[in-house]
């Protein structure tokens, strides 16, 4: 299993990650030693996926703290560039939790953060491995056939966390109880998560695929090819909404259609009590080379913008069930009914 991100107690310390953007062509890992190339990391998708986001969010106060004390930074100078780090993607929660759970250990010092930061990292891949025993079970059960036949969207595997995966660790989990007939790895804009990322996962762990364009998702649920369709999060709203990747909501779409199962899984850090309704949610708009071009070739025409949403929020009532390490929650089928579902402990526990 690939780890996206550690921390190094080099001369210099330095988060550790995997460049993600140019797997699986190339395995290159870069060593990042101060809060600007950790911001730059976050914002090109080297290191990225909610989980992940929130271990470079914790592991980046340590950064932050190293660097204070190498370069003498005043307080305020120290808060800015904790603030960057937060603010560097906005819409997966995560991020900005991460980097609260470490807040208050930075007047401890550097070891006290990286500690705490650890911590997260462990329990997030603890919460991955629990939550996806709950959901290959509830699939099996709701589902009633031995092997399924899955579509799933963008990269929610080891590399978008701090290990094992959420949707595709529920994947991980079916094949390995046998139970994986086909997995349908949509391609995922605008950095081909799903083609690169998931397709490289899929290919190491020895899962049955084949990557689709993002376009065909919903024709291969509504043609009866899929089983269910399922991806990870990065951000839940108390309603239930749930913001992902680009191109989810019409899984979501044709699967209430088609009459299968659309489940997202997410650690509950994944999970934000306090923004009560997905509209609330902000969704990341990302530049227009993304889209105008294709690989470094510019394809639209000169004068052509572009409108480049990173995300999109499926509405609860289109969910079938939200699989966190605290269980299965079913959200209200009732599309005008916005009370906050109950999630098995509607309080976000502390890591210490
Ligand atoms: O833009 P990305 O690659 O960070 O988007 C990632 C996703 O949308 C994932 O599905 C989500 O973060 C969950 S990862 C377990």
């Amino acid at each position: 299993m690939v780890t996206a991100i550690t921390w190094t107690n080099a001369e210099t310390p330095s988060i550790r990650v995997i460049d993600q953007t140019l797997l699986p062509i190339e395995e290159r890992y870069l060593e990042l030693q101060t809060v600007p190339e950790l911001v730059d990391a976050i914002k090109r998708l080297v290191i990225r996926g909610a989980p992940a986001l929130g271990v470079a969010g914790a592991y980046g106060v340590a950064l932050a703290k190293a660097q204070s004390d190498r370069e003498g930074w005043d307080n305020q100078t120290f808060e800015d560039a904790v603030s960057s780090i937060r603010d560097a993607r906005p819409t997966a929660v995560n991020l900005a939790w991460g980097v609260d759970q470490v807040m208050d250990a930075s007047a401890l010092g550097v070891d006290a953060v990286v500690e705490r930061a650890a911590i997260i990292a462990r329990e997030d891949e603890e919460a991955n491995r629990q939550l996806s025993r709950f959901g290959a079970d509830w699939l099996l059960q709701t589902i009633g056939k031995d092997r399924l036949r899955i579509v799933t969207h963008c990269n929610t595997g080891a590399l978008a966390t701090a290990g094992w995966g959420t949707a595709y660790g529920i994947i991980h989990e079916l094949h390995q109880r046998g139970a994986v007939e086909l997995v349908y790895a949509d391609e995922t804009r605008p950095l081909l998560q799903g083609s690169r990322l998931t397709a490289f996962e899929l290919m190491k762990d020895g899962i049955p695929y084949v990557i689709e364009p993002d376009g065909a998702a919903s024709s291969t649920i509504l043609r009866g090819l899929a089983d269910v369709a399922m991806i990870g999060a990065d951000r839940i709203a108390a309603n239930g909404d749930s913001a992902n990747k680009i191109g989810s909501v019409a899984l979501a779409l044709a699967a209430k259609r088609a009459k299968i199962p659309f489940l997202v899984a997410a650690p509950f850090s994944t999970v934000d009590l306090e923004t009560p309704h997905g509209q609330d949610i902000e969704i990341e708009e990302r530049g227009d080379d993304e889209v105008l071009s294709f690989g470094a070739c510019r394809a639209a025409p000169k004068d052509a913008r572009a409108f480049n949403p990173a995300f999109d929020v499926t509405p609860h009532d289109l969910i079938a069930a939200i699989v966190t390490e605290r269980g299965v929650t079913i959200p209200n089928s009732n599309p005008e009914d916005n009370s906050p579902i109950f999630f098995a402990a509607n309080t976000r526990e502390e890591s210490q």
